[in-house]
């Protein structure tokens, strides 16, 4: 199916990590532009990057800054000119958990700042942007978390900052059309994902059993299953008609636990 992607310049926040890789693999199957950001992880970027086939280049920056997220979109603007779609994956998760009544300050400020903060800094950006290139289509992808629906005990500040984004998302769709008239805004939300922000849990399998009791697909999202659903929202040839929308990509989750332990295949996961 033709996504109409081919050509148009994508830049995707955090593909240096697990999701941020397989978004990138996948936009550049359909042969888009790609500016790639990283943080800290260069090795892991250059690594997956020397593979892809399509125009890219690399951008560092520490998203928590101001002025790190001016340079990005400056550099990424001025490389390959209008940036017609954005996707905000970049993200960090406190591993511990920490009740709200324990959490410092310090904790929520930087959550906040590298999770919502920051995907507020890249939107305006974005929006400035299409400002300067007048054109009718354009979309931006928040990458959100089932935490933001369901809530995360332990981790408030996660749950917030992508609860966040939802707030963001359902502004900024009512936004966009003033500068693109068929601009568009989605969020998609993940579920339990196998990357190196959940790797720690792959041998904890009483934690695995604990998460796959509130879904009926009782397996893990792979990163593919999310960027195939962040590359056809961007896409104004099949999803032009999408906006203001939440997909979750959670087999089914619930809030609740659907399957006792016993029910719970570990090899099948
Ligand atoms: N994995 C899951 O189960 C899951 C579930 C729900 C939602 N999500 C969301 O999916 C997104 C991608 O997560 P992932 O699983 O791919 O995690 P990951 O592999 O840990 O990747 C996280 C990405 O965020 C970047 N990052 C971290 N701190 C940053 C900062 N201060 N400034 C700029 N970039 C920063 C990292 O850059 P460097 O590595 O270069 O430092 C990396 O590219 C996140 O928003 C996450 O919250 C993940």
């Amino acid at each position: 199916m033709d996504s109409g992607l081919k050509g148009e310049h994508v830049l995707i926040t955090g593909a240096s990590g697990g999701i941020g890789q397989a978004i990138a693999k996948q936009f550049d199957e359909e042969e888009s532009c790609l500016s790639l950001h990283y943080n800290k992880n260069k090795e892991s970027i250059l690594k997956f990057s020397s593979e892809l086939r399509s125009k890219y280049t690399l951008f560092q920056g520490d998203l928590s800054s101001e002025s790190s997220t001016n340079k990005l979109f400056h550099e990424s603007v001025s490389t390959y000119g209008r940036i017609d779609h954005l996707i905000v994956n970049h993200g960090i998760w406190p591993e511990l958990d920490v009740p709200a009544h324990e959490m410092t300050l310090e904790q929520w400020d930087n959550t906040i700042a590298i999770n919502l903060r920051a995907a507020f800094m890249c939107s305006k950006h974005f929006l400035q942007n299409l400002e300067t290139f007048p054109e009718d289509c354009a979309s931006i992808v928040y990458i959100g978390s089932t935490a933001g629906i369901f809530g995360e005990a332990g981790h408030v500040d996660y749950s917030v900052s992508k609860a966040g984004l939802y707030g963001l998302m359902l502004s900024l769709k009512n936004e966009i059309i003033y500068l693109a008239s068929r601009g568009r805004v989605n969020l998609v939300a993940p579920g339990w994902t196998i990357s190196p922000m959940t790797e720690q849990f792959m041998d904890d399998h009483k934690s695995i059993r604990d998460a796959l009791q509130t879904m009926p697909l009782r397996k893990l999202a792979r990163p593919e299953d999310i960027a195939s659903v962040v590359v056809f929202l961007s896409s104004n040839k099949l999803a032009g008609h999408i906006s203001g929308q939440v997909i979750t990509v959670a087999g089914g989750m619930e809030g609740r636990k659907l399957f006792e332990p016993r029910e719970i295949d570990i090899d099948r996961i």
